[in-house]
């Protein structure tokens, strides 16, 4: 599919259309080899440079980010530290928007998907395909065998009418535990604990889906196939 590069580099946060003819006009931009100063071309979107480099996510934004705790998924500043801010700038204006696929708490770290393919977010998102989520809790015991029948059977959170979805609990050591859950209600995993009486001392998503965060330093992020 071919676009117009003034409309292509500003909806991919590069600039503002305006800004698209001055960087056509200084030859930054090129289509093999060639620069184009016609702001109104039509280019195949995967062939364009600008300074010589291929333009971000071209086709559709598709990454893994290791979210450190401290940082909310919220696109509103008011709520403090984003994890948009320490994305690459341009994903910030990029439209459609850069969003996360489902929340990570301020307090919570680990795998979090972005992505600017709506059709994505509904995706993994929609309760008709429920998709597991791991966590590694750190708490203040370890869970016994009734806690760990307790999410099985589905707990009852505070608040909420009904009960979660089966959630397998396993304990990893002491004071450790690996939780699987379908669903990603408010602060669940927290909130399924507290109400059999653990407190969370550290979570940290190791798991959505299909992807897992591996070797993936905190703070980065990677690219990922668009499925
Ligand atoms: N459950 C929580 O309590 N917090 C998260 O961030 C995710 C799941």
């Amino acid at each position: 599919m071919t676009r117009r590069v003034d409309q292509l580099l500003s909806s991919l946060g590069y600039c503002s259309r305006k800004e698209a003819r001055a960087l056509c006009e200084a030859g930054r931009v090129t289509v093999d080899g060639v620069a184009l100063d016609d702001v109104s071309a039509r280019v195949v979107p995967t062939k364009v440079l600008l300074d010589g480099a291929p333009l971000d996510f071209p086709d559709g934004l598709f990454v893994m980010m290791h979210k450190p705790t401290g940082l909310v998924c919220s696109h509103d500043s008011r709520d403090g530290a984003r994890i948009y801010d320490v994305l690459p700038e341009p994903w910030l204006r990029r439209d459609p928007r850069v969003n996360t696929i489902g929340r990570l708490d301020k307090d919570t770290s680990g795998l979090i998907l972005l992505t600017d393919v709506g059709a994505l977010v509904q995706r993994f998102t929609s309760p008709k395909h429920r998709v597991d989520k791991v966590y590694e809790a750190t708490l203040d015991g370890t869970p016994d065998p009734q806690v760990i029948a307790a999410f099985a059977k589905g707990v009852a959170l505070d608040g909420e009418e009904g009960v979660t979805l089966p959630a397998r609990l396993e304990v990893l050591g002491e004071r450790l535990a690996q939780v699987t859950v379908r669903e990603g209600k408010y602060h669940q995993v927290r909130r399924m604990f507290a109400a059999c009486g653990l407190h969370v001392a550290a979570l940290k998503r190791t798991r959505f889906g299909d992807y897992s965060l591996e070797e993936l330093p905190e703070g980065e992020w990677r690219p990922l196939p668009v499925p």
